[in-house]
C-alpha cells in the first residue's frame, strides 16, 4: 500500500505587479471598490515573452530544490492549467522537457480554478494504484491575464498570473496507516454539476479557433462558491469522522475574501485558521492553492504534523477538497 505525502512546495510570481490603481487607469474602477468587494490589492502579470510553462518550470525548480531530490527521480508530472502555451503538446510535457525529467510521464489536467485539487487527486490515485511512482510533481500554473477581457471591469480586476508546485512522495505503508489521518493525503473528494454558462470563455479551439475571453455572472458564482465550498468541507469532515475543531488550517481557492469569510461563518471556523493570499495574488485559478500553500508553509502558518483542508471551486462548475496532514 502506498500513501502520498507532501515533501515540498514551491512558487513563482512574475515580477510585474499591477496595483488596483494601475487597473483603475485601464477600466473605470477604484482601489476602494476592488478592496471592499474582493479583498484584492494587487496582482502579478506575466511579461509578453513569458509563457505558462516558464512560470511552471520556475515553481517546479523551487519545489524540487526544497525536496532535495534529483529530476531523474520524478516519475509523474501533472500540470493543472486553463492557459497552456499551446493546444499541443501539453504544458506538462513542455515542463518535462525543460526540466529534463527523463523518467517521468506527464500530462495536463483542466478543471479551471479547481484544477489543482483535481491534479492532486489524480496524482494520489496513481500513487495508490502504481507501486513504481516514488515522486510526483504537481503544478498549478496560469497566465489568466491573457484570457481576461481588459475592457470588462467586472472580471479584469479579479485575476492574476503565477504558478505553484508541490513534490509528493509515495511512502509504502500498512493498510491501517493508509486509512488513518496520521499523515499525508487522507482523502480527496471531487464534484462537478455541468453548470457551464455562468463562468466560461467566449471562444475555444473547436468553436472560434481562439481561446476567447472570460465571461462571468459574478453574483451567481459567489452564491455557488459559498454553498459548494461549505458543503465540500462538511462532506470531507463527515467522511473522516472529524469535527471542524479538528482542522488546524484551511487553504481555500483564492478568489474573493468575501466568499472565504462567508464560508468560515457557515462552518464556524475562525478566520485565523484560514490562509489568505488573495490580497497579494488575486485569483490565479489553478495556481492559487499551491501559491497559498507555499506561502503558508514558508511563513510557518502551516506547521509539520498539522491537519488541514484544501478546497476549491471553478468553472464547470467543478469543486472539491483534499484533507491532508502536513
Ligand atoms: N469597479 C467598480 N464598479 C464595478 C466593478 C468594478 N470593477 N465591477 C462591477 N461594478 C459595479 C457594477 O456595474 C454594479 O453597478 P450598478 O449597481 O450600478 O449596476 C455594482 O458594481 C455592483 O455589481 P455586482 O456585480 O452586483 O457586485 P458584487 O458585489 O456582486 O461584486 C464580484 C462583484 C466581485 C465579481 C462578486 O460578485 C464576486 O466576487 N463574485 C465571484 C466571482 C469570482 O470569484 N469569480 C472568479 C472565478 S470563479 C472562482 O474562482 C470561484
Amino acid at each position: 500500500m502506498n500513501k502520498s505525502f507532501i515533501l515540498s512546495t514551491g512558487s513563482y510570481l512574475p515580477k510585474r505587479i499591477l496595483s488596483n490603481n494601475d487597473v483603475a487607469s485601464i477600466v473605470e474602477t477604484s482601489d476602494e471598490w476592488i478592496r471592499q468587494r474582493t479583498g484584492i490589492t494587487q496582482r502579478h502579470i506575466a511579461d509578453k515573452e513569458e509563457l505558462t510553462s516558464d512560470l511552471a518550470v520556475n515553481a517546479a525548480r523551487d519545489a524540487i530544490e526544497k525536496a532535495k531530490i534529483l529530476v531523474n527521480e520524478i516519475d509523474l508530472i501533472i500540470v493543472a492549467t486553463t492557459t497552456p502555451d499551446k493546444t499541443l503538446p501539453s504544458c506538462a510535457t513542455i515542463v518535462q522537457s525543460r526540466l529534463k525529467c527523463r523518467n517521468a510521464f506527464a500530462f495536463d489536467v483542466q478543471a479551471a480554478c479547481s484544477g489543482f485539487i483535481y491534479a492532486i487527486t489524480v496524482a494520489d490515485s496513481l500513487i495508490k494504484a502504481n507501486n513504481s511512482i516514488k515522486y510526483a510533481l504537481v503544478i498549478g500554473a496560469e497566465i489568466m491575464s491573457r484570457i481576461v477581457d481588459w475592457k470588462d471591469r467586472s472580471t479584469c480586476v479579479l485575476f492574476g498570473d503565477g504558478a505553484g508546485a508541490i513534490v509528493i512522495k509515495s511512502v509504502h505503508c500498512s493498510e491501517a496507516v493508509k486509512k488513518s489521518i496520521n499523515g499525508g493525503i487522507v482523502s480527496t473528494n471531487l464534484y462537478s454539476d455541468g453548470n457551464i454558462d455562468i463562468l466560461c470563455t467566449n471562444g475555444g479551439v473547436s468553436s472560434t479557433g481562439n481561446p476567447g475571453k472570460i465571461c462571468m455572472k459574478g453574483r451567481e458564482i459567489f452564491k455557488h462558491a459559498v454553498d459548494k465550498l461549505t458543503a465540500s468541507v462538511e462532506k470531507a469532515l463527515k467522511f473522516n469522522n472529524l469535527e471542524i475543531t479538528d482542522i488546524d488550517w484551511l487553504t481555500p481557492h483564492q478568489a474573493n475574501i468575501r466568499i472565504v469569510e462567508a464560508v468560515m461563518k457557515k462552518l464556524d471556523l475562525p478566520i485565523e485558521k484560514v490562509i489568505n493570499t488573495v490580497d497579494q495574488h488575486a485569483n490565479t485559478s489553478a495556481a492559487s492553492i499551491p501559491l497559498a500553500l507555499d506561502h503558508a508553509i514558508q511563513k510557518s502558518k502551516i506547521k509539520p504534523g498539522s491537519l488541514g483542508l484544501l478546497i476549491a471551486i471553478g468553472a464547470g462548475l467543478t469543486w472539491g477538497s483534499v484533507l491532508l496532514r502536513y
